[in-house]
């Protein structure tokens, strides 16, 4: 099966809201495995998506081409260092794919030769029905292999995995993504995701989170302690982190004001 989306990042890629999306699927016009959709289903659903209209890149070339300010260039572009990881991980990707498909290469001539043993040492209907086979899947893998169509939309999502990264969070399993230089804490409450916090300044500790998977880096400074044991076991500040790549994250969201914890709050005038 071809690499699937999360609702958040269809959603995105074709610049609409996850609303519209859980619509279509519902509807059926849509297909959905598991609340996830694959860049095929998407295109079908949305043919006209092309890699210029998507509304981030298109800000971001804007902003390279005019040179529109560095403030809002800082706020737009992830950290150099978080930029620099996204890109190394990207050029991984590339190079096992490549290697990939050099194997596959290889595995193809050995089974090309394999059959035209088989064919020379077969005889009347045999012989004839293997070249015939071999014939035909020679055929078929030329076809597949054809440079023609690439998925636009899978060529933007490679462009905005560079650009921004996906949170998921347990057990709650909402997701959110983290663009520039926000903070984890900031991008989820732009997505309107409620997180446990208090003061978004480092200092109370009530938006700690443990990260489950994926690489995360502290990008603001943070008075609370965090004790050793909770650093081992991947425990971060919310609002002094941002996401490096696509991570999981276990953390509590809140659903009403009963959850909200009592806070003293000192201040002096
Ligand atoms: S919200 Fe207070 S430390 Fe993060």
């Amino acid at each position: 099966m071809s690499h699937l989306l999360s609702l958040t990042r269809a959603a995105r890629l074709v610049g609409v809201n996850r609303v519209e999306l859980q619509k279509k699927m519902k509807s059926g016009e849509l297909l959905a495995f598991d609340g996830m959709v694959a860049f095929k289903d998407l295109l079908a659903c949305y043919p006209d998506a092309q890699l210029e209209e998507i509304s981030e890149y298109k800000r971001v070339m804007q902003i390279k081409e005019r040179a529109f300010g560095k403030r809002v260039l800082e706020r737009m572009l992830p950290d150099a260092e978080v930029l620099a990881t996204r890109i190394t991980d990207l050029s991984k990707r590339l190079t096992r794919s490549e290697a990939q498909v050099g194997q596959f290469n290889a595995l193809l001539g050995k089974i090309w030769d394999k059959f035209r043993k088989t064919e020379q040492q077969g005889a009347g209907e045999a012989g004839a029905a293997i070249s015939a086979l071999r014939h035909w899947l020679e055929h078929e893998v030329a076809q597949a292999m054809e440079p023609g169509f690439s998925n636009p939309l899978a060529i933007k999502d490679g462009v905005l995995s560079v650009l921004s990264a996906q949170v998921t969070l347990l057990p709650s399993k909402q997701d959110f993504l983290v663009e520039g230089q926000a903070t984890l804490l900031e991008a989820a409450l732009r997505a309107g995701v409620s997180l446990n916090y208090g003061c978004s300044g480092g200092n109370c500790g009530l938006c700690k989170g443990r990260v489950v998977s994926g690489q995360v880096k502290k990008t603001r400074h943070h008075d609370y302690p965090l004790t050793e044991a909770e650093k081992e076991q991947g425990v971060v500040l919310m609002c002094s982190n941002t996401a490096v790549n696509d991570v999981v994250i276990e953390a509590a969201v809140t659903d009403g004001v009963q959850d909200i914890p009592f806070q003293q709050i000192s201040a002096s005038l």
